[in-house]
C-alpha cells in the first residue's frame, strides 16, 4: 500500500521510527510532516495527508501530533476523508472494519512507541466489513454533502 504520513514539531520522531516500521512492513511511504522540531501549526499536515488520501495519490494515511486529535481534526476538513484518533488496537482495528477510516491519528504524547506501531500494523491489516457499516459511512457522506 501507499501510505501518506503528516506530523507536527510534537512527533517528528514517532514519525521517523513509524515511517521505518511501515516500509518494514512492505509499504511505499509518501512523507507529508516536518522533519525539524521547531515549533509548526498541525493542520497543514492533516491537510496534505487528507488531500494524499482523498486525490489518490495514498491508500491511507498516519497522521501524528501531540494528542493525534488536533491533526484528525484538521484532516477531517478535507471531504472524504475519514479519520479517527486510535490509541490502542482495539480501536486502530474497528476503525477500519466499521468505520472504513481512510487515515487514523495518534499523539506521541500518549502512546509510546511500540504500542503506535502495533496500532499501525493493526490498522493496516485490517478490512473493512460492508453491509450495515457502510450504510453508516453513506450516512457520514451524506452529512458531509449537507455543509
Ligand atoms: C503542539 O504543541 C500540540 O498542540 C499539537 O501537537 C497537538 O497535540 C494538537 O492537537
Amino acid at each position: 500500500m501507499r501510505v501518506a504520513i503528516g506530523n507536527d514539531h510534537a512527533a517528528t520522531e514517532l514519525k521517523m521510527e513509524i515511517m521505518e516500521y511501515v516500509k518494514s512492513l512492505g509499504h511505499e511511504v509518501i512523507n507529508f510532516g516536518t522533519d525539524g522540531h521547531e515549533s509548526c501549526n498541525y493542520p497543514e499536515f492533516g491537510e496534505k495527508v487528507g488531500r494524499a488520501v482523498v486525490d489518490g495519490q495514498a491508500d491511507c494515511g498516519i497522521l501524528i501530533c501531540g494528542t493525534g486529535v488536533g491533526i484528525s481534526l484538521a484532516a477531517n476538513k478535507v471531504k472524504g476523508v475519514r479519520c479517527g484518533v486510535c490509541s490502542d488496537t482495539t480501536t486502530a482495528h474497528l476503525i477500519k472494519e466499521h468505520n472504513n477510516a481512510n487515515v487514523i491519528a495518534f499523539g506521541a504524547r500518549i502512546v509510546g512507541s511500540e504500542l503506535a506501531k502495533d496500532i499501525v500494523k493493526t490498522y493496516l491489516e485490517a478490512e473493512f466489513m460492508g453491509g450495515r457499516h457502510q450504510t453508516r459511512v453513506d450516512m457520514i457522506h451524506e452529512i458531509e454533502e449537507k455543509g
